[in-house]
């Protein structure tokens, strides 16, 4: 049986009180804390860098699955893997050129991610899929939370999975944006292996992370 793990999106969190969150996260069964960075260029939305980053390290002994939502990406990997990052996933988009930013990450001794946006097709990566920890499959345009999930991409998550199985490939496959208790179980049937959620998780049953991260996680 496949265990699958949650990955909350602090994005949705009270951002007044993200130590505390996380550490509530961290009780209510939390398997990776993802960590939405935004510039306000690649997205229309700007959230947090590495100095939030280095500050909350010290809440959880829980992964960083930093999402970095940015561009160029090649400037910053250093200060977030610096800051505390355990996994860095990066947009093809957002670099010239994938394979050394992919290097540079594994090189600082952190996993390094690939996310696919709605739009960007899996050939984009291909050739690199040999290389990455992770595949981060949006099932949103990003930007904000909230927004509803694309239904579309489960094609996309079942071929990433065939691709994996046929080719002995390592990488885990996270799927991020609109993941709620309808879609849940039918995007691990596709072959997710990590579902990130911010709002479902939050907002649900009145903010018992506890219980909406189980039923996620047992969908
Ligand atoms: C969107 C972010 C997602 C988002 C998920 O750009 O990458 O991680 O915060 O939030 P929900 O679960 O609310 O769609
Ligand atoms: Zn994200």
């Amino acid at each position: 049986m496949k265990k699958i793990q949650i990955s909350p999106s602090i994005l949705s969190a009270d951002f007044s009180q993200l130590g505390n969150e996380i550490k509530r996260l961290e009780v209510g069964g939390a398997d990776l804390i993802h960590v939405d960075v935004m510039d306000g260029h690649f997205v229309p939305n700007l959230t947090i860098g590495p100095p939030v980053i280095k500050a909350l390290r010290k809440y959880t002994n829980l992964p960083f699955d930093v999402h970095l939502m940015i561009n160029p990406v090649h400037k910053y990997i250093k200060d977030y893997a610096k800051a505390g990052s355990d996994i860095i996933t990066i947009h093809p988009e957002s670099t010239q050129n994938l394979k050394n930013s992919i290097k540079e990450i594994k090189d600082l001794g952190k996993m390094a991610g690939v996310s696919l946006n709605p739009d960007t097709p899996i050939k984009t990566i291909l050739k690199d899929l040999k290389d990455i920890d992770l595949v981060l499959v949006m099932s949103v345009f990003p930007g904000f939370g909230g927004q509803k999930f694309m239904p579309e991409v489960l094609k996309k998550i079942d071929e990433l999975n065939q691709l994996r199985t046929k080719n002995n490939f390592n990488y885990k496959i996270e799927v991020d944006g609109g993941i709620d208790f309808t879609n849940s179980k039918k995007t691990i049937e596709a072959g997710a292996d990590i579902l990130v959620s911010g709002t479902t998780i939050f907002k649900e049953n009145d903010g018992d992370l506890k219980k909406n991260i189980e039923i996620l996680r047992n969908s």
